[in-house]
């Protein structure tokens, strides 16, 4: 038997450690994890001596824009950001212009995604004003629907226990999970100053809307994923009622490792929802995701806007941030730096995100598994937005110190990057949509 692909003699994680490796591809799947010297012949060999192996990076929440809001990213340009970055799978936000409410809107980013992208795509819905409109043509299709509570997709969509119920209903009805953006703020609510800005998007605000939905979850069932959890009081909350099955949580690098204080925010450059808290959310956050697996996953919240639009003074600016090119080496500089193990690296980025939204065969470098794959060098090297692929490059990390490059990245099977280059046209590696193993 001759395989398609040998990345030989890398370092790959087994049982938690580092060990020397070989890692074969054929027809797309991992074929095996092999033992130096036991390794099957194979058409190509990569000699991968003193680099990691991984798996690809998942990345549950990223907001590619495309359609009307291409001038802050298109599927082209997101996807290149993911497969610089390690990242070989992503999931998109619904709320792009127009949102995803129909199987119409849904179509026209599947159609665009398809004939743009670089690494696997999956999707996510929203739902109507009147939960029980949803259109379940899109059910095959998506990965989980999306609430946004502080600001609606659809005009006049409060966020009344009725429609929080009606909202968990449906999804619970379609077997698939309920995410939500925990913000208790009111849609219509205008910051004046930075002091109402941040109190509006408060801790405790974030709290009080978890709390809403789990009290709908009470009366419903269903599946809840929280986006973005940045506070130590929220992490306590998820935390009592927590459990794989029903409840998950994810978190961001920026929520994990930057805090308000080390930015004057005269410019939106920080700006993001939730916004950045304090360093005691930090570590509240890390530990979380360390031992306490109240976290079930990082991601990057890749919320691309124009140049002009985040330099803006700040309450004017857009809120969010590109993600997809700086969470993969952000998290393995903690692992490298002794602050993270691997075990968990794999867990938060890799495995957790395919658990939470029952992707098949991804998440895991073992045999049968997707060939979804990257290649790390391990080498110290300084965040500059300038060097992104997405066409958003205002970053809170500009000049962080990081010590891991993603240098090869394979999806399905295809090698799609490689040392700063892109190895294949556009549309004609990774899958759109990725669907759920229902
Ligand atoms: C996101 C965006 O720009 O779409 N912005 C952000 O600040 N995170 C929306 C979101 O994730 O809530
Ligand atoms: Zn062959
Ligand atoms: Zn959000
Ligand atoms: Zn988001």
């Amino acid at each position: 038997m001759s395989v398609d692909l040998l990345l030989k003699n890398g370092i790959v994680i087994v049982d938690g450690r580092e060990t020397t490796r070989s890692v074969a591809v054929k027809s797309g799947k991992v074929e095996g994890v092999y033992v130096p010297g036991s390794e099957p012949s194979a058409h190509e060999t990569v000699p991968c001596d003193g680099f990691y192996v991984l798996p690809g990076a998942i990345d549950i929440h990223v907001h590619l824009r495309d359609l009307s809001q291409s001038d802050k990213e298109d599927y082209a340009t997101g996807t290149m950001a993911a497969a610089a970055g390690g990242v070989t799978t992503v999931v998109d936000m619904p709320n792009s212009v127009p949102p995803v409410l129909t199987m119409g809107d849904l179509e026209d980013k599947i159609a665009s995604a398809e004939e743009k992208r670089f690494v696997n795509i999956g999707f996510y819905a929203g739902i109507p004003k009147d939960p029980a409109e949803f259109d379940q043509a899109m059910v095959p299709h998506i990965l989980g629907m999306k609430e946004y509570p502080h600001a609606p997709l659809v005009k006049g969509a409060t966020s009344s226990p009725q429609r929080l119920c009606g909202c968990m209903k449906i999804s619970h009805e379609h077997g698939l999970p309920l995410l939500f953006h925990p913000d208790s703020s009111k849609p219509d609510a205008i910051a004046e100053d930075m002091d109402t800005y941040f109190d509006l998007h408060s801790c405790d605000s974030e709290v009080k809307s978890i709390q809403q939905f789990l009290d709908a979850q009470e009366k419903v069932r269903g599946r809840l994923h929280v986006c973005h959890v940045s506070c130590a009081t929220a992490i306590r909350l998820i935390g009592k009622h927590r459990a794989e099955e029903s409840l998950t949580a994810e978190t961001t690098p920026h929520h994990l490792l930057l805090s308000s204080n080390q930015f004057p925010n005269k410019d939106g450059t920080a700006k993001m929802l939730p916004p950045l808290r304090s360093s005691y959310d930090n570590r509240s956050l890390r530990l979380a995701l360390r031992g306490q697996c109240a976290i079930d996953c990082v991601v990057s919240d890749h919320a691309p806007h124009t140049e002009k639009e985040k330099l803006a003074p700040f309450l004017k600016a857009a809120s969010g941030i590109p993600g997809l090119e700086t969470t993969v080496p952000l998290m393995l500089t903690e692992v490298f730096e002794g602050r993270l193990s691997w075990v968990d690296y794999l867990r938060c980025c890799c495995s957790a995100p395919a658990w939470v939204l029952q992707i098949r065969a991804k998440g895991v470098l073992t045999r049968h598994y997707d060939a979804d794959i990257v290649v790390v060098e391990k080498r110290e090297r300084v965040i500059r937005g300038a060097d992104f692929y997405s066409k958003a490059k205002v970053t809170p990390f500009e000049g962080r110190r990081v010590s891991a490059l993603p240098v090869m990245t394979i999806v399905g099977g295809k090698t799609v990057y490689s040392h700063g280059k892109f190895l294949v046209g556009q549309g004609t590696a990774g899958r759109v949509p990725v669907r759920a193993a229902r």
